[in-house]
């Protein structure tokens, strides 16, 4: 079953069901100022941090879901009956409701009793606040008497602070109302700057600031007692919880049309002038005015959204395919890539399932966010890839995370998860290769945030690797610390007491357990590295790292093979895990996938048999999962691995950030067709028909979707923030589409289904754009490729001597 559809054309996805299992929702803003906002409106904003300096209250893990947003309630001020255009949170039965969520905008709407509305809810670009532009319709035979109610709930900044210390934030509540616009300004008159504002663009018939006088004792946001009354009380807050309501009244005449602006905003103010007059307590509002006044004008609205729809058109354009798979076309040309960019912009902090006042931005996360964003904000990829490294422990190690506000590294978190630092080259690696920028290796970059210590940035690529060099164990394979890629394998950990955190507990020395994942990821990083020394003219040293790799491929082989597939690392007592000598945990993916993406055992047949191994064992028709058999029980050796249920999450859920790495290898052994399957498998688009199952948005991944063992088989969770978006992207582009980045230029190495005749697409890269058509004339993946008419030797289209701006690339493939 479906609820809604997607619209391609006009790059939107449609919901015509407000019910939908879980709220789905769409990101608003793409620079400061950011928002959830849900197909019901539900969500909050925030500036920056969605912690630190969260706009608007939403209430997680409530009943109904979904509550707290930007509600509008229309009012039939004859019949007095009121109802919400977006369903939420009245949730009156409506007729042709939509919810079009768009590229960094969404529009709800619906018609109720002859009143059509919608609302258009987007943030302008350069801008540190967002618009609602609705417009409503009078579709009656007679005149209408309509108020318009537009309310939200402010928070009080620390969005954890506001959900627990109520002994002081009950007492600190201010406003000001002024000229149809309400100030929340709580803490303003001490150590704050900024205040928040929430204005209307026609005349308000009332207003309130108070929820209680707003919603009335013992009521809900279905039911505000001041709507259902049909006027606003003028309330001004003092403590308690500041909201913003307007009232506007509008009489329509039948099939008139009117349109109302709401702006909701941020604003800081200069120390020296947050009064007006000085020396009072009253905002001084003469810098913010202007820009209120601005976007209240619906001409000044519909034109920073025109600039909005430019802004995606650019960064969609830059790379567009066009395959026999419209799942394929729809993910690559539209949803992932605005995901992919969702995921740069966010990390994983604020969606359905991350509260916003959780993690900072994870070290190895958002090095591998920017394989999926690179090629359409390279500046700002290479400002993330040097802030990463700033964080960088003089050792080589990593802090796990750091703050986004501060830019530094995570004291209460620490480091010591090992493959932390070999992330950074990857990330590094993948800027070099999209940009060509050379220049970001001299980089200046300290160490631990210190004054002091910059050393280029190539320098860190070289701790990073001599960090896990530094830290081998009694197999020469690499020790695993607090975790490696799998967060919950704590193979150090050994807890017993409940609450504890499975990450930050160390009880073992940590010289033991080892990870054959860290070795595969190794030999991956070394080999990029290698070839970034070597384009240094480093060469004895890209040899070292070479002799390196070598030598680590080696022991995986000895050390790391099982038989039929590799081994996932040995615990604390040296024991084998993902062995078919476990009784549990028998096989694991990331092993088996990073170490045949890095191109382990290739030649000797390993690489064939794991992956057939990970066919037979883990793959599933949702997904392939991350080990079996499932853990069952809790293994103190283990960690939160086995701590979940089995079928959920990392024990044996579909991880669909480790889907990619399988994908990418079964393109390394020539198998387009299984890598496409894998593909096809969790595609959000491809599994839309199945929405009552997967629950989460059809038109984004979610981090995981339950395994074979749990009794919700095929249910998603987690969705939007997670590196599924990322690494799927890179597995459909780069190598399944083949439209692949290279230190020397844009290669060409298509590995499709064998009945795909082939397909097109345009790439711009390096101020060049490649159009490109790639034929299938025989079931191989061998390619020949002309260029602008001529024949050329190899895979790698040169770069026009010519300065010419479009390039024409066809291939054949045999
Ligand atoms: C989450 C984390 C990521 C980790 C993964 C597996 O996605 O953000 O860092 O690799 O879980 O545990
Ligand atoms: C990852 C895992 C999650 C774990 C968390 C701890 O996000 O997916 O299960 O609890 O890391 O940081």
């Amino acid at each position: 079953m479906k609820f809604g559809h997607f619209d391609d054309e006009n790059r939107e996805y449609v919901i015509t069901q407000p019910d939908t299992p879980l709220p789905w929702i769409n990101y608003l803003g793409c620079q400061a100022y950011f928002g959830i906002i849900s197909n019901t409106a539900g969500g909050y904003s925030f500036y920056r941090d969605a912690r630190l300096r969260r706009l608007t209250r939403y209430r997680y893990n409530n009943a109904p879901m979904d509550s707290g947003g930007r509600y509008v309630y229309l009012r039939d001020d004859e019949s007095r009956e009121f109802w919400s255009p977006s369903w939420q949170p009245t949730r009156h039965e409506l007729k042709d409701y939509s919810c079009r969520h768009g590229m960094g905008y969404t529009v709800i709407g619906s018609t109720y009793n002859g009143i059509e509305a919608h609302t258009r809810y987007f943030v302008p670009l350069n801008e540190n606040l967002e618009i609602w532009q609705l417009t409503i319709t009078n579709r009656r035979a007679t005149k209408a008497s309509i108020s318009t109610f537009a309310s939200i709930e402010f928070c009080l900044w620390n969005a954890q602070d506001d959900a627990t210390n109520f002994q002081r934030n009950l007492s600190i509540g201010e406003v000001e109302v002024d000229d149809n616009v309400i100030y929340h300004k709580t803490e303003y008159r001490e150590r704050r700057n900024h205040f928040a504002y929430f204005a209307s663009s026609l005349p308000c018939a009332g207003f309130d600031t108070q929820r209680d006088a707003f919603l009335g004792r013992y009521r809900g946001w279905d039911k505000p007692a001041a709507v259902e009354a049909g006027r606003l009380t003028n309330s001004i807050a003092h403590g308690w919880s500041p909201i913003g309501a307007h009232q506007v009244k509008l009489d329509l005449e039948p099939g008139e049309t009117r349109q109302i602006v709401f702006v909701l905003g941020y604003h800081e103010n200069p120390d020296d002038r947050k009064f007006d007059p000085a020396g009072s307590q009253t905002i001084n509002k003469t810098l913010v005015k202007p820009v209120i006044r601005k976007y209240l004008d619906p001409a000044a609205a519909d034109a920073a959204f025109e600039r909005l729809r430019e802004y995606w058109e650019s960064l969609l354009g830059i790379f567009q395919a066009n395959t026999p798979d419209i799942h394929t076309n729809r993910m690559v040309n539209i949803w992932n890539t605005y995901q992919c960019m969702a995921t740069f912009n966010m990390s994983r902090s604020a969606s359905s399932f991350e509260s916003g006042i959780g993690r900072g931005l994870g070290f190895r996360d958002s090095n591998q966010d920017i394989l999926g964003c690179v090629h359409m904000v390279p500046a700002r990829a290479r400002e993330r890839l040097l802030d990463l490294a700033a964080t960088q422990l003089p050792t080589g190690g990593a802090y796990h995370q750091y703050q986004p506000l501060t830019k530094r590294g995570n004291n209460d978190i620490g480091g010591g998860f090992n493959d932390d630092p070999l992330w950074l080259i990857l990330g590094v690696s993948a800027y070099l290769k999209e940009t060509g920028d050379w220049s970001i290796l001299d980089e200046p970059t300290p160490f631990d945030s210190q004054t002091g210590s910059e050393a280029p940035l190539y320098e860190h690529l070289q701790r990073s690797f001599r960090y896990t060099l530094e830290r081998l164990g009694p197999h020469g394979l690499p020790l695993i610390g607090r975790a490696d890629w799998n967060d919950c394998l704590n193979l150090n950990c050994f807890s017993s007491t409940p609450g504890e955190s499975f990450q930050t507990t160390t009880n073992k020395d940590g010289k033991v357990a080892e990870s054959v994942f860290i070795a595969g990821l190794f030999v991956q990083a070394g080999r990029e590295l290698a070839a970034i020394a070597s384009r240094r003219e480093l060469n004895r040293e890209a040899a070292s790292y070479l002799d390196a790799v070598a030598k680590m491929e080696q022991v995986v082989n000895k050390h790391g093979w099982d038989g039929e597939w590799f081994l996932r690392a040995y615990d604390d007592l040296g024991v084998k895990i993902g062995s078919k000598e476990c009784e549990e945990g028998k096989i694991f993916i990331e092993s088996n996938g990073f170490c045949v993406l890095a191109g382990i055992g290739l030649n000797d047949g390993k690489a064939a048999k794991a992956l057939a191994a990970i066919e037979k064992h883990l793959a599933t028709k949702h997904g392939i999962v991350v080990q079996q058999p499932a853990y069952s029980r809790y293994y103190l050796n283990l960690g939160e691995i086995s701590s979940y249920p089995p079928g959920y999450k990392e024990n044996a859920g579909v991880f669909c950030h480790l889907n990619p790495w399988v994908m990418i290898a079964e393109t390394r052994l020539g198998h387009g067709d299984q890598a496409h399957d894998y593909y096809k498998r969790i595609n959000p688009s491809a599994r839309e028909g199945i929405s009552e199952l997967h629950r989460c948005e059809p038109y984004v991944y979610a981090q995981m979707i339950a395994g074979k063992d749990a009794p919700s088989f095929g249910e998603a969770k987690n969705s939007w923030l997670t590196g599924t978006a990322a690494w799927n992207y890179y597995a459909i582009v780069q190598w399944i589409l083949g439209v692949r980045t290279t230190l020397d230029g844009l290669e060409i190495a298509p590995v499709i289904p064998k009945n795909w005749p082939g397909y097109t697409a345009t790439r711009r890269f390096r101020g060049v754009v490649y159009k490109i058509s790639v034929a299938r004339k025989g079931d191989g993946n061998h390619i020949a490729l002309t260029v602008d008419g001529s024949p050329i030797e190899g895979n790698i289209v040169p770069p026009p001597a010519d300065g010419r701006k479009i390039v024409s690339v066809k291939g054949i493939l045999t």
